[in-house]
């Protein structure tokens, strides 16, 4: 079985739990210094991957990775039915929001059919406006969408904000929140059918990591 990690702030946050599962070996995942991208486990059978958050849900949808932990953020937007999330790690908590300049009004600034968002989430972008009766355009950027309301690129942006200090350096205040985001561990539907026990077994022993650290 592969089990996929995202690098970055998830993995960082994860640490704890992971290391209460008993899963790291070396070379560990968890340094993020090495190139290597495949890593065994402390269980034979089991090998860990790591890959870019985003990506995360993606290879386990595809069926590369069994079981994985990413962003309610990212299942939102990629939506696969191929995947199950059986656990919420209540960690990487932060929301997902609309936001733009104080003063200019979406409306003030445009026609409801002609607004335009940036964001690095074209899907729940379009269904958080479609669901109020707007038409949004969007501008897919991967980072550093905060500029593009200043660059006049977009009248708003669809972002993920925590502390909102992100937002306030770039002169934006948040106006909607569209959802609360937190990590879940992600299983492939066909492992879980064809493989029960051990994605049991696997979802057990972060459950109980999980519980150590409380
Ligand atoms: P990326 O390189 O894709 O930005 P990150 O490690 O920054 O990767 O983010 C990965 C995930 O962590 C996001 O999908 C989201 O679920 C969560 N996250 C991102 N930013 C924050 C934040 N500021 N506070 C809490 N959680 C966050
Ligand atoms: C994330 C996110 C926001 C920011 C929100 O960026 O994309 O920009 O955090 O957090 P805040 O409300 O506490 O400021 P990150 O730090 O991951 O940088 P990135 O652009 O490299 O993803
Ligand atoms: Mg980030």
């Amino acid at each position: 079985m592969i089990l996929a990690l995202p690098k970055g702030r998830i993995l960082k946050a994860l640490t704890p739990v992971l290391e209460a599962t008993g899963l790291l070996s070396q070379p560990s995942p968890i340094d993020e210094k090495t190139r290597a991208l495949r890593f065994p486990s402390t269980e034979s059978q089991l090998d860990i991957v790591r890959v870019r958050s985003f990506d995360v849900a993606t290879f386990v949808a595809f069926g590369g990775a069994d079981i994985g932990i990413c962003g309610s953020d990212v299942l939102t937007e990629f939506d696969y039915p191929e995947i199950y999330a059986p656990l919420d790690l209540e960690i990487g908590q932060c929301r997902i929001s609309v936001a733009r300049h104080p003063r200019a009004g979406l409306r003030d600034e445009a026609p409801s059919s002609k607004i335009r968002i940036a964001t690095k989430y074209p899907v729940t972008a379009r269904a958080h406006f479609a669901s109020r009766g707007i038409n949004a355009e969007i501008v897919h950027l991967h980072g550093a969408m905060e500029l593009a309301p200043s660059l006049k690129m977009a009248h708003a942006i669809v972002d993920l904000v925590d502390t909102g200090t992100t937002l306030k350096a770039n002169g934006l205040e948040e106006t909607d929140v569209i959802a609360h985001v937190s990590s879940r561990l992600i299983v492939n539907r066909i492992a879980m059918k064809t493989r029960p026990q051990a994605v049991s077994d696997l979802i057990d022993r972060f459950r109980k990591g999980l519980r150590s650290q409380k």
